[in-house]
C-alpha cells in the first residue's frame, strides 16, 4: 500500500497523527494529514484548558473544527484528555477536595455528552502514576481528592457515552520490567476484576532514542492485551527518528493483535513539540523520512 493508513487497515488498524487545528490551514500540512493517517488525536485543542477557560463556559470551536474535518474524511478521532494534572484550565487548578472532584465529574459529562457518538476513543485519564522505582500513583490535586478519582473519571464517561471506548494513557510504561509499568497493569487488572469500564490503555512512547526502545515491549503490550483491553501506541516520536526503532515499533503492535493502531505525536519534524530532536516521519519540507520508509513496509 502506498500510505500508512492504507497499510495499517489492512490488518483492521488505523495509523494516525497528532493534530493542532491552527495548522489545518497550512495546506502543505493538509496535504500530508489528508493522504497518508486514517486517524487524529487533537495535540492540545480537547485539553480541559482549552475546552473549559473558565468554569461552566465551554469553548469547543476548535476541537469541532479537528472532528468534522476528521469525520467527513472517515477517520476515527481519539479525545484527549478529560482528566490529568498538567493543561488544566487556573480555575480548577485552584481547587481541591470534593469541590475539584466535582468539577472534575463535571468536565468529563459535558465534553463526553457533547462529543457523544463522534468519537473512536477517549483518553480519560492521562498519566496518573509516579516515574521512578515505586509503581505508585504521581501526587497531584486529583490524587488528593481520592485514589478512587480514576475510577470516578472512567464511570462518568461511561455514563455519558456508553459506546465510545474508555482510555488509560501514560508514558514510561514501555519497559515490561518497569515499577510505573506494573502499577498502571495493576490497576487495569483491578479495574476488570471489578467491572470498572475501562477498554484500552494507550502507551505514548515518547521515545529518547533508538537505545530507549525495550526489546520487551512487545511483552508489554501482550500482557496488558490479556487482561482484555486493546492497546496502542498513542504519541510516538523517537529522538533522530531511527528507522531500528520506528520499525521495532510497527512490528511489535502488528504482533498483538489486540494492539489497533499507532499514533505519531505530529507529522511533520518542524510540528513537533521535539522539533529540536527532529523525531518524526516527515522533514520539515514535508519529505519523507527513512523512519517513514521502515514503518510502511513493516505495516
Ligand atoms: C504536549 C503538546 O504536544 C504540546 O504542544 C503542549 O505544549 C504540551 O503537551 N503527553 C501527552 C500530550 O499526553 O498531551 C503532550 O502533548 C505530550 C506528553
Amino acid at each position: 500500500e502506498a500510505t500508512l493508513g492504507a497499510a495499517a487497515a489492512q490488518s483492521g488498524r488505523y495509523f494516525g497523527t497528532a493534530v493542532a487545528v491552527n495548522r489545518l490551514n497550512d495546506s502543505a500540512y493538509t496535504t500530508i494529514l489528508n493522504r497518508e493517517f486514517n486517524q487524529v488525536t487533537a495535540e492540545n485543542e480537547m485539553k480541559p484548558d482549552a475546552l473549559q477557560p473558565n468554569r461552566g463556559q465551554f469553548n469547543y470551536t476548535n476541537g469541532d473544527r479537528l472532528v468534522s474535518h476528521a469525520r467527513s474524511r472517515g477517520m476515527k478521532v481519539k479525545g484527549h484528555t478529560l482528566a490529568w494534572h498538567a493543561q488544566q484550565p487556573g480555575w480548577m487548578q485552584s481547587l481541591s477536595g470534593s469541590a475539584l472532584r466535582q468539577a472534575m465529574i463535571d468536565h468529563i459529562t459535558n465534553v463526553v455528552t457533547h462529543y457523544r457518538g463522534q468519537l473512536d476513543s477517549w483518553d480519560v485519564v492521562n498519566e496518573a502514576y509516579a516515574d521512578g522505582g515505586g509503581g505508585g500513583r504521581r501526587d497531584s490535586n486529583l490524587q488528593r481528592t481520592g485514589n478512587d478519582w480514576i475510577e470516578v473519571a472512567f464511570r462518568t464517561a461511561d455514563a455519558a457515552d456508553p459506546n465510545v471506548k474508555l482510555c488509560y494513557n501514560d508514558y514510561n510504561t514501555d519497559n515490561w520490567n518497569d515499577a510505573k509499568t506494573q502499577g498502571v497493569y495493576n490497576m487495569v487488572r483491578d479495574f476488570k476484576q471489578r467491572g470498572v469500564p475501562i477498554d484500552c490503555v494507550g502507551f505514548q512512547t515518547h521515545f529518547t532514542g533508538g537505545s530507549n526502545y525495550p526489546s520487551n515491549y512487545r511483552t508489554t503490550l501482550s500482557s496488558f492485551a490479556a487482561l482484555g483491553v486493546d492497546v496502542q501506541v498513542t504519541e510516538l516520536d523517537i529522538r533522530n527518528a531511527p528507522a531500528d526503532a520506528y520499525r521495532n515499533v510497527t512490528n511489535d503492535c502488528l504482533a498483538v493483535s489486540r494492539c489497533t493502531g499507532i499514533t505519531v505525536w505530529g507529522i511533520r519534524d518542524s510540528d513537533s513539540w521535539r522539533s529540536s530532536e527532529s523525531p518524526l516521519l516527515f522533514n520539515g519540507s514535508g519529505q519523507k523520512k527513512p523512519a517513514y520508509d521502515a514503518v510502511l513496509t513493516a505495516l
